[in-house]
């Protein structure tokens, strides 16, 4: 503990997240999806930041497969590493955020404590979480990667939804079924919700 005396943190001097989002023409918002494994946040993450860009947006995407495979390859699926890993997405999203950028999260973050955690540490202000809502059944029935037939043979452990759980957001500001809405559906009623906040800017 005795190092952190020593630290100086510069953020004073440095350009602020104001001084970005003009240089950007843009307010930055973070974009945090929650649902199953299959349950379809990549693809409306992919598709979302598609729109905005061609709007003249600039987003980065941040994406559980990606992140695990990369700044999180030593976490796994236990309730302390879930959290480990949210923790560190949250505070990478937090970068970005301060860069001006619009920032999309996809990751299960299956409970409520640990999306809780996100949304502390990037500011609730900034935070809208999004529900991809689509049912067990038919993220199942999707089986995408193959992983949920494993996870009923017992082959993977702590899976989310089979073996681990999921707890359901409770106040989202939008949920989305994909088994319910076409991804264009999906899409539209997420830029409906996000381009108020992105593009008031002077
Ligand atoms: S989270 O729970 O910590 O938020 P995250 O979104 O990063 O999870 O990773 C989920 C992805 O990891 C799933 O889409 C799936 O491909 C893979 N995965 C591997 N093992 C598990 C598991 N036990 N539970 C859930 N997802 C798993």
């Amino acid at each position: 503990m005795e190092e952190k005396n020593h630290i100086y943190p510069i953020f004073d001097r440095m350009m602020t997240r104001q001084d970005k989002e003009e240089l950007l023409r843009q307010h930055s918002v973070m974009i945090w999806f929650t649902g199953l494994s299959g349950s379809g946040k990549s693809t409306i993450a992919i598709a979302l930041e598609r729109e905005l860009h061609k709007r003249g947006l600039l987003c980065r995407i941040l994406d559980g497969d990606n992140i695990r495979s990369g700044i999180n390859n030593n976490l796994g699926f236990s309730e302390t590493d879930r959290v480990e890993n949210i923790r560190r997405i949250a505070e990478v999203s937090k970068l970005f955020l301060d860069s001006g950028i619009i920032t999309i999260a996809a990751f299960i973050s299956p409970n409520n404590d640990i999306r809780e955690m996100a949304a502390n540490i990037i500011g609730k202000d900034d935070f809208l979480e999004i529900f991809v809502s689509t049912p067990l059944e038919e993220c199942e029935k999707r089986d995408v990667k193959g992983l949920y037939a494993k996870a009923r043979k017992g082959e993977i452990p702590n899976f989310t939804g089979i073996s681990a759980p999921f707890e359901v957001p409770e106040h989202p500001a939008l949920s989305l079924d994909t088994s319910k809405l076409t991804l264009e559906e999906s899409v539209n009623r997420l830029l409906e919700l996000v381009l108020p906040k992105v593009k008031n800017i002077k």
